[in-house]
């Protein structure tokens, strides 16, 4: 559980500490505030970018005028219950650096080992449109939700999409040269991209069964249900249960067979990197995509309470809610809802909003705290 957060030059925040506790913590504060910053902060204790997809850089405090940010830190503690504290931190060491490092009790840590202590996961405004936003965004909504049950996910996808601009490059490198390319290097690249794509399309099917069965098992009061799918031929074949080795030798031949066209095109056409997950309004039985932005942000949000729940129903550290500007798009039958389930589900939950009347009917069952100017005031 999450005790404390503490900001050192982080965003618009010189130094700012957020006392927390069991339950829901609610942010509110006028527009420009530092909510979000709040919540990105939060973000950066899973791998991956955080909920801005920012650089380190762009996270470093400026004050008008500088043009560099400062070297800037986050750090959590968390009660591990018995009195156990444990000190996580991430953060910059010098102005301007574009490194990030992490800490875990002091120590330098990879930051998949943050999944070992807490999963966030972040409803934010942006995924008002997720399902019509454009398909690699939509893609690494999804792969986030599969790494988070599933770390070796993470290390497939860079893996694989290491590989991929790798192969680009030598392709395109040639052609501009005007000579063959080294079909040794092409195939040796090809092959890990075989494998690595296997293991990502087969995590992506097991993580869409989960969530699908997650959604099902939900019912559809009050937030609609989505029948999601994933397009690629190495997630149909995954999702048929067909073996590792023959996905990823159908990726190889794909491979194979796209080089002239991918090199002539400066893109890599084929493979999993172009799959996308599709998601059918049940209700409606509308693509989602064709759905309103409240609509579309109501499957969202029933998506996440998917994830959240299955991800506390298994082994593994406890799921962190963070949902920027949630209640704002929720009409009051939806939002009373989402508190009762959020406060059902005993998780540790951060949510914003403009206004605290939004969030009324948590009064008394969540800590509310004022955000503004950089300061953050505790209330009663
Ligand atoms: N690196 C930075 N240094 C200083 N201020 C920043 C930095 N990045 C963002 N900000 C400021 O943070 C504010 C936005 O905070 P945000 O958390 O998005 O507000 P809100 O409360 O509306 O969610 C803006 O005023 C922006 O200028
Ligand atoms: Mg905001």
């Amino acid at each position: 559980m999450i005790a404390s957060l503490t900001l050192t030059d982080f965003r618009s925040y010189a130094s700012a500490t957020l006392p927390v506790g069991a339950g829901g913590v609610v942010l509110h504060g006028p527009n420009g505030a530092g909510k979000t910053n709040l919540l990105e902060a939060l973000s950066l204790f899973t791998p991956g970018k955080g909920l801005r997809s920012a650089t380190a850089q762009e996270m470093g405090r400026r004050e008008p005028g500088e043009a560099v940010g400062r070297a800037w830190a986050v750090a959590l503690t968390l009660d591990g219950g018995d009195g156990d504290e444990i000190r996580l931190g991430t953060g910059t060491q010098s102005p301007g650096a574009s490194r990030r490092i992490v800490r875990i009790d002091g120590e330098t840590a990879q930051p998949g080992r943050f999944l070992d202590y807490l999963r966030p996961v972040w409803a934010t405004p942006e995924q008002d449109r997720l399902f019509s936003d454009a398909r690699v965004e939509r893609l690494k909504f999804f792969d986030r939700l599969v790494f988070a049950a599933d770390p070796g996910h993470a290390a497939s996808v860079s893996g694989y999409d290491k590989a991929l601009r790798e192969r680009l490059r030598l392709l395109s490198d040639s052609a501009e040269q005007n000579r063959a390319p080294d079909a040794l290097w092409l195939d040796a690249l090809e092959l890990r991209l075989g494998e690595a794509g296997a293991r990502a399309a087969i995590a992506r099917a097991a993580a869409l069964s989960a969530l699908q069965s997650g959604i099902d098992a939900r019912g559809d009061r009050p937030f609609p249900q989505a029948d999601l799918g994933l397009t690629g031929e190495a997630e149909a074949m995954a999702l048929e249960g067909l073996e590792a080795d023959d996905i990823a030798a159908r990726i190889r031949e794909g491979m194979a067979g796209s080089r002239a066209r991918d090199a002539a095109a400066g893109r890599s056409l084929f493979g999993p990197h172009r799959s996308d997950l599709t998601a059918l309004h049940r209700e409606k039985n509308r693509p989602a995509a064709e759905g309103s932005s409240g609509e579309q942000k109501a499957l969202v949000l029933n998506l996440i309470l998917a994830q959240v729940t299955r991800l506390k129903d298994e082994d593994g550290a406890a799921p962190v809610l963070l949902l920027d500007e949630a209640p704002a798009h929720l009409d009051a039958r939806r939002r009373a809802a989402l508190f009762d389930e959020i406060e059902a589900l005993g998780l540790q939950a951060f949510m914003t909003g403009t206004e605290a009347v939004l969030f009324e009917e948590l009064k008394g069952r969540a800590r509310f705290v004022r955000v503004e100017g950089g300061t953050l005031a505790a209330e009663a």
